[in-house]
Order: structure tokens, then sequence, then C-alpha cells
């Protein structure tokens, strides 16, 4: 495993107290776009590559994910749109390896939008990420999967894919009720798909500490039941210029403010995996 120091501020010292919190297969969802899905889901990776081999998947046609780490499929075969289209692909092709040390990304490409309108169409969209990630399964510790901002065909396999979701809002009011959405979406699907992943967080992406829109947004959710994390995310220029650069915060800048929020909400997360999903 490959460790960093000096990366992960919280999430190591958890580590060397003996952390054994198991895997984590994590789908990062939301109803609607923009609320900093895919940040939340590239530094994830990044520190969870610091516990344990992991692979993140670009299941969104924007193909975001792969382009915060510089990676970007040259066709759909090199791409999750290949593998879901003909299962015949030797998965391996498309996975880049150590795009960062410990971690893996399967990248996506914009075909994955028809790809996955045909097996809509033809039958085995649900299963079809699992069934491409299967091969692979054994050799990760962790997998993260990136979804694009809606609740439709291919955020549903992702999350067949994965045992535990995680949703972010935003300090916009609508975030709240995006939340619900994708709790209400889960519990739908557990039962009419037979998925089995949990809701495991519902986190603050876009935090603006000086704003009330914010605090409301939380205090909303707070009444729900749903299970809110403790970590936000602060608002930092440093989040759109990692982008650029192509190097997620946690690694361009890992002792701002930031990248030792991403550390923490993902100590909290893998807390809130391995009470909501024993294995
Ligand atoms: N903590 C943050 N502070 C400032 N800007 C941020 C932060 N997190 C994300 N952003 C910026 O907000 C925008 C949306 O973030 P991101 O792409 O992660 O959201 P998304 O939910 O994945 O969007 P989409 O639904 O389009 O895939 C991006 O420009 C990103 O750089
Ligand atoms: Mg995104």
């Amino acid at each position: 495993m490959a460790v960093r120091p000096g990366l992960i501020g919280g999430a190591l010292s958890s580590r060397a107290g003996g952390w054994h919190h198991g895997e984590v297969r994590l789908a990062v969802c939301s109803s609607k776009g923009g609320v900093g899905k895919t940040s939340t889901a590239a530094n994830l990776a990044v520190v969870l590559a610091g516990h344990g081999r992991t692979l993140a998947v670009d299941v969104d046609p924007q193909d975001s994910l792969g382009r915060a780490f510089g990676v970007v499929a040259k066709g759909r075969d090199d791409s999750l749109a290949g593998l879901l289209d003909d299962p015949s692909l030797d998965p391996r092709g498309a996975v880049r390896p150590d795009v960062v040390p410990g971690l893996d990304v399967l990248p996506s490409h914009p075909s994955l939008e028809q790809v996955g309108v045909s097996l809509a169409a033809q039958g085995g969209i649900v299963s079809s990420v699992r069934r491409a990630l299967r091969p692979l399964l054994a050799d990760y510790d962790h997998v993260v999967l990136d979804t694009h901002g809606d609740l439709g065909n291919l955020t549903l396999a992702a999350v067949c894919a994965a045992d535990s979701v995680l949703t972010v809002f935003t300090s916009d009011p609508g975030s709240a009720l995006g939340a619900a959405r994708v709790s209400a979406f889960l519990e739908l699907h557990r039962d009419f798909e037979n998925t089995r992943a949990e809701l495991i967080g519902v986190g603050c992406a876009l935090w603006d500490k000086q704003g009330r829109a914010a605090r409301e947004v939380l205090g909303a959710l707070e009444g729900t039941g749903l299970p809110v994390l403790q970590t936000r995310i602060p608002l930092s220029r440093r989040v759109p210029s990692s982008t650029l650069s192509k190097r997620p915060v946690v690694l361009s800048a890992p002792s701002s403010a930031v990248a030792q929020a991403y550390s923490a909400l993902a100590d909290e997360l893998l807390a809130a995996h391995s009470k909501k999903v024993p294995r």
C-alpha cells in the first residue's frame, strides 16, 4: 500500500492508529449538476489511494474525472464506454495505471452517453458497470465512481456497482432537496433493481462559511434524518485551479485547508462505511 507522508493529515493519523475500515466501493451522486461531485471524487480517490490500491471510475460522459488527472481516452475502446459496449474487450486495456501512486483511473468518453442509451433500450444497463468492473475488482482495495449530475440510467449503473453512496450539496437551497432525492432513488432501486448501495454520507462540497444560505441548507438537512457529514469542503479557488493543473488539490496543495477537509471527509466516510456496510 502506498502511503505518502504529509499528504493525508487526519487520515494518516487514523491509519497510524491501526485503521482497518475495509474496502469501499463509493459512488458519488447528485440529482443536479455542478455541485462538486467530480472534485470530491478525484480528491477522495487520491486520499483513499494512500490507504490501499484504488480505482477511480468515470461514469459521466463529460469525462471530467479523468481530466482532473490529465487522463483522456483516445477513443471509445480505451474507456468505460468501450467496456460497456463490448464485453469481449480486456478491461485492463482501458485502465490507466498509477496515475498517482496507488491510484488507477478508468476514464470515460463522450460516446458513453450513446452506449448508455443503447444499453437502456436493449436491456442490461443497470448491471453494466458492475459487470465491466468485475474482472478488475480483485486488484483494488477501494473503488470511487463519479457520475453525471442526474439520477438517470448511468447513475443507476454506477450505484449498482457500488456498496456506498456519497451525495454532495452546496449552499443552493435546492441542494437539500437533491440529497433527499438521491436517498429516495436508492430506496426505490433497492426494491426495483436489487441494488445494495447505502447512502453513507451527505456532504457539503462547496461550503461558504460566510453565507447564510449554506447554513440554512444545512439546517434543513439536519431535520431530515439523512446522514449529514460533519466535514464541509470550504470554497477555495485552489479547487478550480487544480483542474487546470491536472492535479487534485490534495496533491497540489496538501497542507491547504481545502485539502485537509477532503482528507477529513475520507476519514469520516470510511468510518461511516464500516458501520453501515460491515463485511
Ligand atoms: N470547494 C470548492 N471551491 C471552489 N470551487 C469548487 C469547489 N469544488 C468544486 N468547485 C468548482 O465548481 C465547479 C463544479 O465542480 P465539479 O465539476 O466538481 O462539480 P460536479 O458536480 O462534478 O459537476 P457536473 O455535474 O457538471 O459533473 C468546478 O468548476 C469546480 O472547479
Ligand atoms: Mg462532474
